[in-house]
């Protein structure tokens, strides 16, 4: 990925510890190996933080969603993109396996993964360490402000994450994919019965983003039964989470296990 200054847009140029710009602009990587490229006025955008890093990686680390993850592979697969962003990467669990999959088949892709809360890059870069992709680049960014030089993308993954149509066309090459995945109406219907004296369907979805041509839509729809030990982690990666009150979280604690539907809108979009 051609990676741009956040502060004057030259290239920027990667070493071990640091990211550089001809003008002198220098970001230190982190320990665990991401960077910091958030400007100071987008700072107070938080993202998810450590404890959600945390419940999110161990749900999807016990493959509740192997089937999406599967799906999101084939796609990338046929697709064989070089240079892959993902925009709201959290822990990395999908572009990781989806990098891991195109270089099996001989597509040597590189991999840069985007997200706004630093907690959440230190687990994606570990991640991506030990799955031995040590090459992919991790930046603390805003998906309004993408870190990325003009139509230099083959592909977005957007899973479950926010969407900025015009950054998006702006990286994306003209023939690139956006490949977004959104929960559907009924996504997680029985965990919110559990949960709410009045649960709401999520609103539905499916036209593609401004200025994209939506090319393919399936609906991934399954069932999984989910025991004690994982209901808290999953309810915690839901958006609700920060907005429900403890007495009705609480409620998870009754249950031994939960069977629930998913339900995922999976978008493969183009520029017009
Ligand atoms: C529901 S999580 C999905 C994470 C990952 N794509 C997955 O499916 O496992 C949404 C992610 O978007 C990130 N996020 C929220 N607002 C953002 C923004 N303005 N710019 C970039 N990332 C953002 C959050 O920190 C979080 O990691
Ligand atoms: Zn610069």
């Amino acid at each position: 990925m051609k990676m741009i200054c956040p502060v004057c847009s030259a290239f920027l140029t990667a070493e071990p510890k640091r990211y550089f710009c001809e003008k002198g602009h220098s970001f230190d990587c982190a320990k665990s190996g991401y960077v910091n490229l958030l400007q100071r006025q987008s700072r107070r955008q938080r993202g998810d933080d450590a404890e959600m890093a945390k419940a999110r990686q161990l749900f999807l680390n016990a493959g509740y969603y192997q089937k999406l993850l599967d799906r999101i592979c084939a796609i990338a697969v046929q697709e064989q993109p070089m240079q892959i962003m993902d925009v709201g990467c959290g822990e990395g669990w999908y572009s990781c396996a989806v990098t891991s999959a195109l270089r099996s088949k001989g597509t040597d892709t590189k991999l840069c993964g985007i997200d706004i809360s630093p907690d959440i890059l230190r687990f994606a870069a570990v991640r991506a360490k030990q799955q031995g992709i040590a090459d992919a680049d991790w930046a603390v960014a805003s998906v309004s402000h993408l870190p990325a030089a003009d139509h230099c993308c083959d592909c977005i993954l957007n899973l479950f994450a926010p969407c900025e149509p015009h950054e998006f066309l702006r990286i994306l090459k003209q023939d690139g994919l956006l490949l977004r995945v959104i929960p559907l109406e009924k996504h997680l219907w029985e965990l919110k019965q559990a949960v709410y004296d009045q649960p709401y369907e999520n609103k539905p979805v499916s036209d593609a983003p401004e200025g994209f041509a939506l090319t393919a839509f399936e609906r991934l729809t399954d069932t999984i039964t989910v025991p004690a030990e994982h209901l808290k982690a999953l309810f915690a990666m839901t958006p609700y989470a920060h907005k429900t009150a403890a007495s009705d979280i609480a409620k998870l604690d009754q249950i031994e296990s939960l069977t629930t539907t998913v339900s995922f809108g999976i978008m493969q979009c183009r520029p017009k």
